[in-house]
């Protein structure tokens, strides 16, 4: 934090040499002592050097004070658990922009200015680090995550504000939804609220700067990270550093999250699988996972494509594509699927397509278009709300809680089902039979020796690249969580991150702090 700490260092200097401190106060400190000086010539002395002397010490006395509390001020300003970021700023932000989106540009914005500054809100380490402290850390994709608290697509759609979302305290930050080429979304208004439910509706309509424009400013992220650490970008991105190459974050991940764009016909199965890879082939270096998004309720059509076929054609063309990225560890590809689809056949068919095409895990839940059971029972809501419920967009809040918990049971129990291992085992089986004849082959005729072609060693920064198709399939979950007891739920329901949206909106920035504590409250009092 550079001007509170040069402010500081200069107080202390200050204090600790006073007679330059004094050569430096304000010019009415001194007249005090001359009008003393007319008086007797005995005195002159004294009174030139004495109250000189001393003001100068009340002066330095005073600044460091005040840059004491400027410091103390600024320390607790930026920390997420500062009460106002909870109680003042988000209704602030309801204030003043009634309209929703402008509320959420205005933040975002805010957030990146501060950022630049050093002003951030953030998650202090020493905060979540008591003794005896209930250890909540998770391991997935072979990464040590020191919690399982994830900001969900939509908030960053753009990319512009990772870092200072991982400041939050989040160990996963998933950016986008991206789409190949730059779309407006649909006409605003789009985002609307329902405060007295705490929940939103949004219509975007994955409005996009598209994948080569989010791609720049990854990239430009990763140089700007070299730089700061003496080394070349290639190095990064191949986890030389020692950091994950899409988060830069020891233990933390950056989810990129792909999706269609709006004209490209979703019956056209060749079209839209050319539009995910080509957010492959410009966001893959960045990514420590890709996820292939099927489920916003806003793009027509975007869900026909969890029917199996489709799917299983456009996510064997990302896992494909994803294995190509010029880099050493590959990216992890998941898929993002619908609250909404939770019929059997449905749920059996993405769980297939999943399977079949190699992909790592699934994200359970987005918004939905169902408006049943979203008001709590006993609670009132405005005509004005009422009204509110009824615009077009997915519906995001507390009360889908119990519905994604529920789904991630079902998709835990249908994921880990044996016939599908067993289908996946046999073929890789097959597999490689094929390949080690071929490496036979290969050998007799090129002579490369057998390591030369073997998987490298994973460095324990990096996020594995896909390998063992057969390994459990993860599950992050989406949908309603909002606190630490939540999140709990759909951990031991099956899936192993929480992933937070609305709960951010009306939480503010302490959210992902709060919701660790509240973890490790539940964890101790379940213990004991
Ligand atoms: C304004 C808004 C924009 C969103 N944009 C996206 C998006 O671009 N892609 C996506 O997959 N989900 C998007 N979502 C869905 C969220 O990522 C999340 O899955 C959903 O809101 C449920 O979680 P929550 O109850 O914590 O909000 C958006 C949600 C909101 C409220």
């Amino acid at each position: 934090m550079a001007p509170p700490r040069a402010v500081a260092r200069r107080a202390l200097f200050l204090a600790a040499t006073p007679a330059v401190a004094a050569r430096r106060a304000p010019r009415q400190l001194p007249r005090i002592s001359s009008q003393r000086a007319s008086s007797t010539t005995s005195t002159t002395t004294t009174t030139t050097t004495g109250p000189s002397l001393g003001s100068g010490v009340r002066t330095a006395a005073f600044v460091t004070g005040l840059t004491l509390s400027g410091v103390a001020v600024y320390i607790y300003t930026t920390d997420t658990r500062a009460f106002f970021h909870r109680y003042v700023v988000p209704p602030l932000l309801r204030f003043m922009y009634p309209d929703a989106e402008e509320a959420h540009n205005a933040a975002v914005s805010s957030m990146k200015n501060l950022y630049s500054l050093n002003l951030h809100p953030r998650e202090r380490a020493s905060v979540l680090a008591a003794n005896g402290d209930p250890d909540i850390s998770v391991s997935v994709f072979g990464t040590h995550l020191a919690n399982p608290i994830a900001i969900s697509a939509g908030l960053d759609k753009h990319a512009e504000i990772p870092d200072a979302l991982f400041a939050l305290g989040a160990s996963i930050v998933e950016v986008g939804g991206c789409t190949p080429r730059p779309q407006e979304g649909n006409p605003k208004p789009r985002m609307f609220r329902v405060p007295g439910i705490d929940g939103l509706i949004n219509r975007y309509g994955l409005n996009s700067r598209g994948a080569d424009n989010m791609a720049m400013r990854l990239r430009e992220r990763v140089r700007r990270f070299a730089k700061t650490i003496g080394v070349d970008e290639l190095s990064v991105l191949n986890g030389e550093a020692g950091v994950p190459p899409g988060s830069l974050l020891p233990g933390r991940m950056l989810l990129v999250q792909i999706a269609k764009n709006k004209e490209t016909d979703e019956s056209n199965v060749d079209a839209v699988t050319k539009d995910y890879v080509y957010c492959v082939q410009q966001l893959g270096r960045y990514a420590d996972v890709l996820v292939v998004n099927v489920s916003s309720p806003n793009t027509p059509g975007l869900r026909d494509l969890q029917a199996v076929e489709p799917l299983t054609k456009l996510l064997s063309a990302v896992v494909d594509e994803a294995r190509k990225t010029d880099r050493k560890t590959k990216p992890r590809v998941m898929v993002k699927v619908s609250p909404d689809e939770d019929e059997e056949s449905q749920m059996e068919g993405i769980v297939q397509a999943v399977w079949a095409s190699g992909v790592d895990g699934v994200i359970v839940g987005n918004t939905t278009k169902r408006r049943t059971g979203i008001i709590p029972p006993g609670v009132g809501i405005t005509p004005k709300e009422q009204m509110t419920l009824t615009e077009t967009g997915g519906y995001s809040g507390p009360m889908m809680l119990g519905r994604t918990v529920n789904l991630v049971k079902r998709y835990r129990k249908m994921l880990d089902g044996q016939s599908w291992r067993e289908h996946v085992q046999e073929k890789k089986a097959v597999d490689e039979a094929v390949d080690a004849s071929i490496a036979g082959i290969d050998d007799t005729i090129t002579g490369i020796p057998k390591e030369g072609l073997a998987a490298k060693p994973e460095a324990s920064n990096n996020i594995p690249s896909t390998g063992n198709t057969a390994e459990q399939k993860v599950i992050f979950a989406t949908g309603g969580i909002t606190n630490g007891r939540d999140a709990l739920q759909v951990l031991n329901a099956g899936a192993s991150i929480a992933m937070v949206y609305t709960g951010l909106v009306y939480g503010g920035a302490g959210t992902i702090t709060r919701m660790k504590d509240e973890i490790k409250k539940e964890v101790n009092t379940s213990e004991a």
